[in-house]
């Protein structure tokens, strides 16, 4: 197939590059560059660009003869969406909803969506199947949902189809320590842990340690990005006209802040200065995903099923790359 993939140079966005490229799609990555990098994709696939440009994406749909669209690009930091809002629903939603229109008049049927548990809001469900109520907190969490709706309402009227995947928290990076996790300013765990044991940074904050969780942290369900690049590949193969599919994508498990530290420790032979600080709001006790939908329905599984072997990879990249990308 021949694919247009949005923020295609970002972390999630680089690895399925990969994954599509092995598995002989043509593939355009387009990417601003605003949080991407341009050496995590093979240049002969970078187009660089941004969304609210919408003409010069509906050329590349045009010239290259776009079959299917995976939509990454998107601003992802739910604080900051809380006290700019503006910008989130700006990128998030109205450049999506112009791509997606421009898709229905260029006759690309098939769409992929970076959706989130996000979605779900402060649940108490353990774990979530995808029939839990989609009840966002955040700005970042609604334009998911908004944009979700659109999709839905798109496949039921016109000759088009989708699948959302609500990804859990994705961590890791590529076996062979090439490309990896590189955000700036870097908003995940498991980054942040790293440069804590590497001493880039003072220390990590534990944000509450007073949750109704075995051991007082909060409790999250990481997902390997090559398992995730794995669940957009599938999903490609699943889509035709009026097809609507969400999936969860995570392991079925879920770590602790405390266990993810312990786990860093014990891959890198390092001690993690640890400050512990207040909870921070918004943030649930425990978000563990019900991945039996997309394993039964598309075949997939998670080949790193436990955070040791994640954390593994992760490692590998983070040593061999102290600085990222180094732009
Ligand atoms: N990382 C996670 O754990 C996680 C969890 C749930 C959902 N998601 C979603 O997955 C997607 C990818 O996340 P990521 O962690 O790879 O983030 P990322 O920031 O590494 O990748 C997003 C990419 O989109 C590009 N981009 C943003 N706006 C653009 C625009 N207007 N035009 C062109 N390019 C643009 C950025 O430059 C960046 O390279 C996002 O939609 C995010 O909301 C991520």
């Amino acid at each position: 197939m021949r694919i247009l993939v949005t923020g295609g140079a970002g972390y999630i966005g680089s690895h399925t590059v990969r994954q599509l490229l092995a598995a002989g799609h043509e593939v355009t990555a387009y990417d601003s560059l605003e949080f991407g990098h341009r050496q995590a994709v093979p240049a002969a696939n970078l187009v660089v660009g941004d969304l609210r440009d919408i003409d010069h994406v509906d050329n590349l749909l045009v010239v290259n003869r776009i079959e299917a669209v995976v939509h990454f690009a998107a601003f992802a930091y739910v604080g900051e969406s809380i006290t700019n809002p503006a910008k989130y629903y700006t990128n998030n939603l109205i450049y999506s909803l112009q791509l997606l229109d421009r898709c229905r008049r260029n006759g690309v049927q098939k769409f992929v969506f970076s959706s989130t548990c996000a979605t779900y809001g402060v649940t108490n469900t353990v774990p979530i199947t995808e029939d839990e109520k989609q009840l966002p907190v955040s700005p970042y969490g609604n334009t998911k949902l908004a944009f979700e709706r659109a999709l839905a309402d798109y496949a039921g009227a016109y000759p088009f189809g989708f699948c959302a995947l609500r990804y859990f928290n994705a961590a890791g990076a590529a076996e062979d320590g090439t490309i990896g996790e590189d955000h700036t300013p870097e908003p995940h765990l498991i980054p942040l842990v790293f440069q804590a044991a590497a001493g880039k940074i003072p220390h990590v904050t534990v944000f509450g340690t007073d949750y109704p969780t075995p051991d007082g942290t909060c409790v999250r369900d990481y997902i390997h990005v090559d398992d995730l690049a794995a669940a957009h590949v599938l999903a490609l193969g699943k889509i035709g006209p009026g097809t609507k599919l969400a999936y969860n994508v995570g392991i079925g498990r879920g770590y602790s802040v405390r266990e993810v530290i312990a786990t860093v420790e014990e891959v890198t032979g390092l001690k993690v200065p640890v400050k512990e600080g207040p909870r921070r709001a918004g943030d649930p006790p425990v978000l563990v995903a019900d991945a039996s939908k997309i394993r039964k329905e598309l075949g997939w599984s998670a080949k790193y099923d436990n955070l040791k072997s994640i954390l593994g990879t992760a490692w590998r990249w983070h040593k061999t790359h102290p600085n990222g990308f180094g732009e």
